[in-house]
């Protein structure tokens, strides 16, 4: 072990499908990249100790608390990881905050605007080191097209296209999982999938002035039940229950810097499994990405020869794409959860810093502000605009 480490003790609350994705990336994070940090896995916290014991031992923490509270007065905890459902993430950060925890949460960042102004304020006044996890950012292609767009390469912006379908709740049979309930989630595909498509379209092109949108929901009444890792579920009732959040959104916005923006998100999708797609297309050319197909970014450039003009397929594998040198030689791939590698390792980084890394909690809150935009847009049937001056 490299002595000038600087330890960054994690506890982590909650431990199946994103317990498990920044689990996994902490102890990656040396192994591929030379970090001033070295994060330890010191406790994770769930509600079940049997249960959260055995999380522990298989994804190599430390210890275990029952109590988020505990958790946080812990003094050998120096960060506090939020991989729970939505409506728990405002109390938790802001109390983390309180107590001078760094902050790296799931998102959305919450269920309101109202939640998510006064955590970015608790992190703001506590001074803490806080960060919002939108991985998408952190896939080399991603990082790679921006770049390509930083320096002027698509020259001035035109469109920002995003879709973000997935099927996974097509079975009329599929429980009232949490993501289901807005009282716990917020919204439906809106900010499970699309807050990701408004997070890239954001650190890729730039701020969204005003919003238009329409929702539905496809099937309103489901079995009960609950999630049982990754994005399955289980029922666990003879009861229905009212499905209370969107299945589907479409979303027109205008960017402040005169891009057009169009943006699907569905988890009616039917054969889409994770399809979170972008093509951005400007006056000296355009870029495409797919999610399930992520080691690639499709380029196109206006002043190619007329007799090869097409996008051509970049496998962006090599040293020039941002994280990927860290990993194989060109060609040899990675995957999902190399995008929290790459977030998590700012995070620590940052942290042994004491800077500020991006996307953070203002982008969180921007990001509701968005949402919340489109919710109302899609109610009333108006065009918002996003109300930056109350940040
Ligand atoms: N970045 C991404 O791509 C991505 C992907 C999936 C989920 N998420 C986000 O991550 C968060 C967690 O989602 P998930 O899919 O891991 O959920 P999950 O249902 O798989 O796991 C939630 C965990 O939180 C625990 N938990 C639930 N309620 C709790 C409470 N009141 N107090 C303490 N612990 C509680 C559960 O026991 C479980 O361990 C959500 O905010 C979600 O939106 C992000």
């Amino acid at each position: 072990m490299n002595q000038t480490k600087v330890d960054v003790r994690i506890g982590m609350i909650g431990y199946q499908f994103m317990g498990k994705a920044h689990s996994h990336a902490y102890r990656d994070i040396p192994f591929f990249f030379e970090p001033k940090a070295n994060p330890i896995l010191k406790a994770l916290c769930g509600r079940n100790k049997e249960a959260v014991e055995e999380a522990a031992e298989k994804m190599g923490w430390e210890s275990v608390e029952t109590d988020w509270r505990q958790l946080i007065a812990r003094e050998d905890i120096d960060v506090i990881d939020i991989v729970t459902p939505n409506h728990t993430h405002a109390e938790i950060a802001i109390a983390a905050a309180e107590a001078g925890k760094h902050i790296i949460t799931e998102k959305p960042l919450a269920l309101t605007v109202e939640e998510a102004k006064r955590m970015k304020e608790a992190v703001e006044k506590h001074n803490v080191v806080h960060m919002i996890c939108h991985n998408y950012r952190f896939v080399p292609a991603v990082q790679y097209a921006k770049q390509l767009i930083d320096e002027g390469k698509l020259g001035r912006i035109f469109h920002f296209r995003a879709n973000y379908l997935q099927d996974f709740i097509i079975d009329p049979a599929f429980p009232l999982i949490w993501r289901l309930k807005k009282e716990v989630s917020g919204s439906g595909a809106l900010g499970d999938i699309g807050a990701h498509s408004i997070d890239l379209a954001r650190f890729l092109v730039g701020e969204i002035d005003e919003v238009t949108a329409m929702t539905q929901t496809f099937i309103e009444e489901r079995p009960m039940g609950e999630m049982a890792g990754g994005l399955k579920g289980a029922v666990n009732s003879d009861e229905m229950g009212k499905v209370t959040v969107d299945d589907a959104v479409a979303i027109m916005a205008r960017f402040a810097n005169g891009t057009f923006g169009t943006f699907e998100a569905s988890r009616f999708a039917t054969g889409n499994r994770n399809k979170n797609t972008f093509e951005i297309n400007g006056e000296k050319g355009s870029v495409r990405w797919d999610m399930e197909n992520m080691n690639f970014l499709d380029v196109y450039f206006t002043d190619d020869d007329k007799g090869v003009q097409g996008f051509r397929r970049v496998t962006c594998t090599e040293e020039e794409h941002p994280y990927a040198g860290a990993y194989w030689p060109p060609g040899h791939i990675i995957g999902y959860e190399h995008s929290f590698i790459h977030l998590l390792y700012e995070f620590v980084e940052a942290v042994v810093d004491k800077r500020q890394p991006s996307p953070d909690f203002k982008d969180g809150y921007i990001n509701q502000l968005i949402l919340d935009a489109i919710e109302k847009s899609a109610e009333d049937k108006s065009w918002q605009s996003i109300p930056y001056q109350t940040e």
